[in-house]
């Protein structure tokens, strides 16, 4: 079985890969889509952003799990690769509000598409991409909330090593 773990991956946390290991474990396939959308947003480029996510599974030595990256309606992406099923990790309640939304909308627009929530492990529970670049941007300690080599190449971005 096939499964979808979308996502901006901007960059990609410790939090990210606790979701991807897990789900690695329990399916055939996890094919981890990233979403193009406008670069301005992002702090890493789409090929950047792609390029930590390989390192990071190369380490975690995970065998199953490919990278892709789409533009447009997750949806579109999941007919084109041919899955159904999408995993989105809950950190919190306010998450959850949130991805109930997304969750009927997808169902809605592709029938039979189903999305699975993975409760985030409590350590990982408040990690999130926009909050660990605003720690670095400060120069705060961010070794905790992701690996070595994504650390290292935010603060290359923020303040230039
Ligand atoms: O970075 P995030 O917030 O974890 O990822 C959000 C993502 C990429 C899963 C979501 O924004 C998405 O699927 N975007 C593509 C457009 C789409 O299909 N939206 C859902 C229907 S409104």
């Amino acid at each position: 079985m096939k499964v979808i773990y979308p996502g901006s991956f901007d960059p990609i946390t410790k939090g990210h890969m606790d979701i991807i290991e897990r789900i690695s474990d329990k399916f055939d396939e996890v094919v981890v889509a990233v979403l193009v959308n406008s670069e301005k947003n992002n702090l890493f480029t789409l090929e950047e952003r792609k390029q930590l996510i390989k390192q990071e599974i190369k380490d975690y030595g995970l065998k199953n799990v490919t990278i892709e990256s789409f533009d447009g309606l997750l949806i579109e992406f999941a007919k084109k690769i041919g899955s159904k099923i999408i995993v989105r990790g809950l950190r919190a309640i306010s998450d959850y509000e949130y991805e109930l939304q997304i969750a009927h909308i997808n169902s809605k627009l592709y029938e039979g598409l189903e999305t699975i929530f993975l409760v985030s492990k409590a350590e990982y529970s408040y990690i999130s991409s926009s909050v660990v670049k605003e720690v670095a941007s400060y120069k705060g300690d961010i070794s905790t909330f992701v690996s070595e080599n994504v650390a290292e190449k935010i603060m290359d971005k923020l303040i230039g090593g």
